[in-house]
């Protein structure tokens, strides 16, 4: 895609996209541009509405922008434009941005047209989007210049795009080594280096607890850590994100809802894509990431519930139920993390619990720390860009729901109650009593239903969040 400002319209044919603000459908004064003029009666500006009018040899699409709105409505209303009607943009395209947008309103809607070019139909014979064709050339006219803010919006985009393929593809394509690949691939292309434990070496390392997740599976567990060190750094945070490649539950099998479970390694995908566009945008923060990435399958060779497991920081663990996998691979992620790398600041992201669904829907990711300073920042930094978080408690009181007779500490409490709790506090157990550290249960959040897919289907949950976070340390 090429990025051009333009002066005016006198020489440009084609389609040309004019957001509006919202005025009244009483209002006497028609919305107009380039000529064309649209009664208030049949278009207006109102939010999730557009209008088309064909006029010197142009399309002119008039996109309503509702009265106020918040940065994931204007993506989301451009990747509508995009997504649905793909043939406006076979034409050369002008966006005509309203002289009030502002930098963030930019890059919205431009990395929401981007993200419109989205297709589930991976395997599908479909046509790329035109929008992706490597001439399409997207003319802006503005009244400042926006073209280091429609390059960060591209950047954006397509680390979004990543995330959602990595989440939306089959878990026979999807496997741990593909995500080690795919790390390494990226860490070459932007700069930072990667290193990838296999189950032999794990093994070595110690990260029993990890192991014994993919014990079952025909995969071989791959412990990725992603090293992106700036020079001008003054501070390192530390990622861990859950990739279990597809969560049949092990031994402990769904009974529902398995046909998902290739969303089980969202967490990983977010950090993967953070990563990606961390290091495109070079911010000046050292970031080291770990993906512990396996299956969780069925086998003779499968961990057994009532097993007792080691872990790399040394505790031992009682398997309650096998289904509760996530938080062994992240215990592992965590203390490895932590011993070697000390970061200042950790945020782990994980598909972790059903609990969380049932607790927070599809609106909010649940937040998980004991440092009001660092929930503050999470918040804000989603806040900012439509990927909300809300804090749940990790009081004292829910520790007696991970106590073991037999072990240090049990993988399941058991009850069909504070399932996001419990096990949030097992993942606080492998924190090393680390004062800055945030988990972010994103089971709700990463595999939705929307208006763009019939299915359910990937929303890159995190990618922007945690970078919006980083950025603004
Ligand atoms: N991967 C699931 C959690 C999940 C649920 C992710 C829905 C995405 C959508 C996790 O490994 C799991 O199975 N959790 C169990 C834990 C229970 C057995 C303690 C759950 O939440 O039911
Ligand atoms: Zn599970
Ligand atoms: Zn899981």
């Amino acid at each position: 895609m090429k990025v051009k400002k333009i002066q005016n319209l006198d020489n440009f044919t084609g389609t040309i996209l004019i957001p509006v603000f919202e005025t009244t459908a009483k209002s006497i004064v028609p919305i107009e541009y380039h000529g064309v003029s649209v009664y208030s009666q049949v278009f207006y500006g109102k939010k999730d509405t557009h209008y088309l009018v064909e006029k010197y040899d142009s399309t002119h699409v008039f996109i309503g922008l509702g009265k106020d709105l918040d940065y994931k409505s204007l993506k989301t209303i451009f990747r509508r434009i995009a997504a649905k009607q793909k043939d406006l943009f076979g034409k050369k395209v002008a966006l005509v941005f309203p002289d009030s947008f502002n930098n963030n309103q930019v890059e919205a809607a431009v990395s929401g047209l981007l993200l419109g070019t989205y297709n589930l139909g991976h395997y599908k014979k479909t046509e790329a989007h035109p929008i992706l064709n490597a001439d399409f050339e997207l003319n802006y006219i503005a009244n400042a210049d926006f073209e280091e803010t429609i390059g960060k919006a591209i950047k954006i985009a397509k680390a979004q795009l990543e995330t959602l393929a990595l989440v939306d593809l089959p878990p026979n394509k999807i496997t741990p080594k593909y995500l080690s690949n795919w790390a390494t691939e990226t860490g070459k292309a932007n700069g930072f280096d990667v290193t990838v434990f296999g189950r032999e070496k794990s093994e070595h390392v110690g990260l029993h607890s990890f192991l014994s997740v993919g014990k079952g599976s025909a995969q071989e567990p791959q412990f990725i850590i992603m090293e992106y060190k700036p020079a001008n750094a003054k501070k390192h945070v530390g990622l861990v994100g859950k990739g279990i490649t597809f969560d049949t539950g092990g031994l402990n099998i769904k009974v529902a809802g398995m046909v998902q479970m290739k969303c089980d390694m969202a967490g990983a995908a977010a950090v993967l894509g953070a990563m990606q566009l961390i290091s495109a945008l070079k911010l000046p923060v050292q970031i080291t990431a770990i993906v512990p990435a396996c299956e969780n399958s069925v086998d003779a060779q499968s961990f057994l519930p009532s097993d007792v497991i080691q872990s790399y920081a040394g505790h031992s663990i009682e398997i309650i139920d096998t289904d509760a996998e996530g938080r062994l691979i992240l215990a592992d992620g965590l203390s490895y993390l932590i011993k070697n790398h000390k970061p200042d600041t950790v945020v782990d992201l994980a598909t972790l619990t059903g609990s969380v669904v049932g607790t927070l829907g599809y609106e909010c990711a649940g937040l998980f720390t004991n440092n009001e300073e660092l929930s503050k920042a999470l918040q804000k930094a989603g806040d900012a860009i439509g990927e909300r978080l809300w804090q749940l408690p990790l009081w004292d009181a829910y520790t007696p729901d991970i106590e073991s007779e037999i072990a240090d500490v049990k993988n399941y409490s058991g009850k069909p109650v504070a399932g996001a709790i419990s096990a949030a506090k097992f993942l606080e157990f492998f924190t090393d009593k680390h004062t800055s550290w945030a988990h972010l249960d994103i089971a709700g959040v990463a595999f939705v239903d929307s208006e763009f897919a019939k299915t359910k289907h990937a929303t890159a949950y995190g990618v922007h969040l945690i970078t919006n976070f980083v950025e603004n340390l």
